[in-house]
């Protein structure tokens, strides 16, 4: 494994992404949904710098059954707020193809919000499928296979502090 963004590097792009959340929306308030499971350190740790008044959700998606392949996108919508009416940020730990992020906000458009824009750690350079943009991105990354800072392999890694690219003696190749 090797390290792609430390520390000091994550902290950093993650205020620099609360100042530009804090500064599109101003005081308006907003409805936070983030992405379980790989979401959860990204959203403690944004949602703290985070100054309008906000509400946090969460929605699952998961299409990753236990190798970096993709497999069908379920999304669980049971725990999800009530966005009617509400400036939502979806909050997720990357955008790949961009698959899970335009499902969800097709999802979350019939549920009648005011705006919809999504916020993304990591985003892979080259490998959209879809054509849609995250709003807020932390960094560009090349096509690897990266886990920590609530990125996992096979549900490890989740609680590194950093964002490491895996190697092939990691995944057994
Ligand atoms: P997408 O639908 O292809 O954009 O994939 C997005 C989802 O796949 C993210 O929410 C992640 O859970 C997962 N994912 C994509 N790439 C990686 C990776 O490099 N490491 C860990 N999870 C990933
Ligand atoms: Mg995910």
């Amino acid at each position: 494994m090797k390290t792609l963004i430390s520390e000091p590097e994550v902290n950093e792009a993650v205020c620099r992404m609360a100042d530009e959340i804090n500064g599109f929306y101003g005081d308006s308030p907003l409805t936070i949904v983030g992405v379980l499971t790989g979401s959860v350190v990204l959203l403690a740790d944004l949602i703290r710098q985070m100054t309008m008044p906000l509400r946090v959700g969460v929605v699952q998606a998961s299409s990753y059954r236990g190798a970096t392949t993709r497999g069908p996108l379920v999304i669980n919508s049971d725990l999800m707020p009530n966005i009617a009416k509400q400036d939502v940020l979806i909050v997720d730990d990357i955008f790949d193809t961009g698959h899970t992020m335009l499902e969800l906000i097709d999802l979350m458009h019939k549920l009648a919000p005011i705006s919809i824009r999504s916020a993304v750690l990591l985003q892979k350079t080259g490998q959209q499928q879809v054509e849609l943009c995250p709003d807020f991105v932390g960094f560009e990354i090349p096509n690897e296979f990266v886990v920590g800072y609530g990125l996992d392999y096979q549900d490890q890694y989740r609680n590194l502090p950093y964002v490491a690219a895996l190697e092939s003696h990691d995944i057994g190749e």
